[in-house]
């Protein structure tokens, strides 16, 4: 079996590319990144993956990040349904760790997306599964899920893209668009480009760094074609920050999310992006060609104060909440911002440039994929999503009152079955919540329908609000994991069990 490998668009073997982008504006600048890309070779994806601490230039900072094979993101992962995908790990880490494939439906048992497995420092483990035939194509990520570092690991920089082609990549006018990958990751690095640990207070909130990246570059520049179509897969890579996206005069024409095609093109002007969710938008070249800036506009996601909650300033231009984001560790810490996110302010991510005219035009395309409609479910269970004090250890985070407990079954599930999840954040902060191996799809909020059909993995749960979700259980017997992809909540109790029984 051999394996192809290549490199991604922003990389210097893409140089010939980029060469053509500088011949269409001499002032489009080579920002190199050493991000590889891996695809299967029909039938087989196979490669090494090494988690350690390397030496990375980060936006032009030097940085000592932790990394898979010393790249920011990971290596890219391509595949198809139907092929088989081995991973050697190997972990040169401080800490135990481990791979989780988010978003992929395949079993979360044995040696395939199993997230009970636990690699020591200094050992290796082999990853081995099989994409279902008809596994939807669309943008996944893999990260590590070793409960209790999966924040300080992520947070590090240990992630990567893991993209399947098919059905949707096949559409004329999505073959024809250009095709950009957005990896959304925030960092917070020192003077002596060290990662800075989080306080208390931070982790507790989410930690946020003030160097926020796109695919490990401060403020990279994207080239659309004049009358074409630009394809954005972005992913939301970060520990805790959320992105409330916008494209100035240029909307967004959303294709995929989290679990895949969507119908067919939904038009919208900002997508909010939580951490662990993605999405695909296309693009029109549409406007006077010029230099167009993708922003991160301000979002207030609550905070931890016992006031948090109820004293979101207007506009949510206040801290992150209450006491904590405006009070205790406010602007004071200039350290990383000190958690007031893109709260207040609106960043500009990445730019857009308009590049040689695409030929011939493309307009969009007018059907994607349809999304089934799921029946009547078979049952309801309710979440509750809120966090509390415990004795001696602190602020805690809880699912149904209770912090996560590794040997304890919070859920059980029969197969074949389908189910609507009712989840509600009772406290003063809003929460991505995730489900490992099923897709499903937001059926309200607040009794509100959802505008269109899509297949998610993640879905924000904003404070004080309910959010009705319908799983189908079919496949893949065992055991695994809900939580908040807030990732310090996760670590901090916000997850649970799920036993999946035939
Ligand atoms: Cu992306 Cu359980 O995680
Ligand atoms: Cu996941
Ligand atoms: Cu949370």
């Amino acid at each position: 079996m051999k394996r192809r490998q290549f490199f991604t668009l922003s990389s210097a073997s893409a140089a010939a590319i980029l060469m053509s982008r500088c011949a269409a504006s001499n002032q489009i600048k080579a920002q190199p990144t050493l991000s590889e890309s891996y695809a299967s070779n029909g039938s087989l994806l196979e490669l090494s993956l090494d988690a350690r601490q390397s030496q990375v230039s980060l936006g032009g900072t030097q940085a000592n990040l932790l990394t898979f094979n010393g790249q920011i993101p990971g290596p890219r992962l391509e595949a198809r349904g139907g092929d088989t995908v081995r991973i050697r790990f190997l972990n040169n880490l401080q800490n135990p760790s481990n791979l989780h494939y988010h978003g992929l439906h395949v079993p979360p048992t044995g040696n395939a997306d199993n997230v009970f497995l636990s690699v020591p420092p200094g050992e290796r483990l082999t990853y081995e599964f099989t994409l279902p035939k008809n596994h939807p194509p669309g943008t996944f990520w893999y990260h590590p899920h070793k409960h209790g570092f999966v924040a300080d690991q992520v947070f590090g920089g240990l992630a990567g893209l893991f993209i399947v082609r098919g059905e949707l990549d096949e559409i004329a006018e999505i073959k024809a668009a250009r095709e950009e990958f957005v990896v959304l990751k925030d960092f917070s690095i020192g003077q002596n480009g060290q990662l800075l640990p989080p306080n208390p207070m931070e982790k507790m909130h989410g930690r946020e760094g003030n160097l926020v990246t796109v695919n490990g570059e401060v403020r990279p520049r994207f080239s659309i074609p004049e009358k074409g179509l630009l394809r954005l897969r972005l992913l939301n890579a970060s520990t805790s920050r959320f992105y409330r996206l916008s494209l100035e005069e240029h909307p967004f024409y959303i294709i995929a999310t989290d679990g895949g095609a969507i119908a067919e093109p939904v038009e919208t002007n900002e997508v909010l992006l939580t951490p662990g969710e993605r999405v695909e938008v296309l693009v029109k070249g549409d406007r006077p060609p010029g230099e167009y800036r993708l922003l991160d506009l301000p979002y207030n996601r609550g905070g931890m104060g016992m006031m948090g909650g109820g004293r979101m300033g207007p506009g949510g231009r206040m801290g992150p909440g209450g006491m904590m984001g405006g009070g205790m560790m406010g602007r004071g810490n200039m350290r990383r911002g000190s958690g007031q996110g893109n709260n207040g302010e609106t960043r500009t991510l990445a730019t857009l440039r308009y590049g040689d005219r695409a030929q011939p035009e493309v307009p969009l395309p007018k059907q994607l994929i349809p999304v089934e409609t799921l029946p009547e479910p078979n049952g309801v269970k309710r979440f509750t999503l809120n966090h509390g004090m415990a004795p001696g250890r602190g602020m805690i985070f809880l699912i149904n009152g209770k912090a996560f407990k590794g040997d304890r079954i919070d859920t059980q599930v029969q197969l074949n079955r389908i189910e609507d999840w009712e989840l509600t954040s009772t406290g003063t902060m809003d929460h991505p919540f995730h489900l490992h191996t099923n897709h499903f799809q937001t059926i309200s909020r607040n009794q509100q329908p959802e505008p269109y059909r899509a297949w998610k993995d993640t879905v924000l749960v904003r404070r004080g609000e309910v959010v009705r979700i319908r799983v189908p259980f079919r496949d893949f017997p065992g055991k695994t994991v809900y939580h908040c992809h807030i990732l310090d909540h996760e670590d901090l109790g916000m997850m649970g069990n799920i036993q999946m029984q035939a």
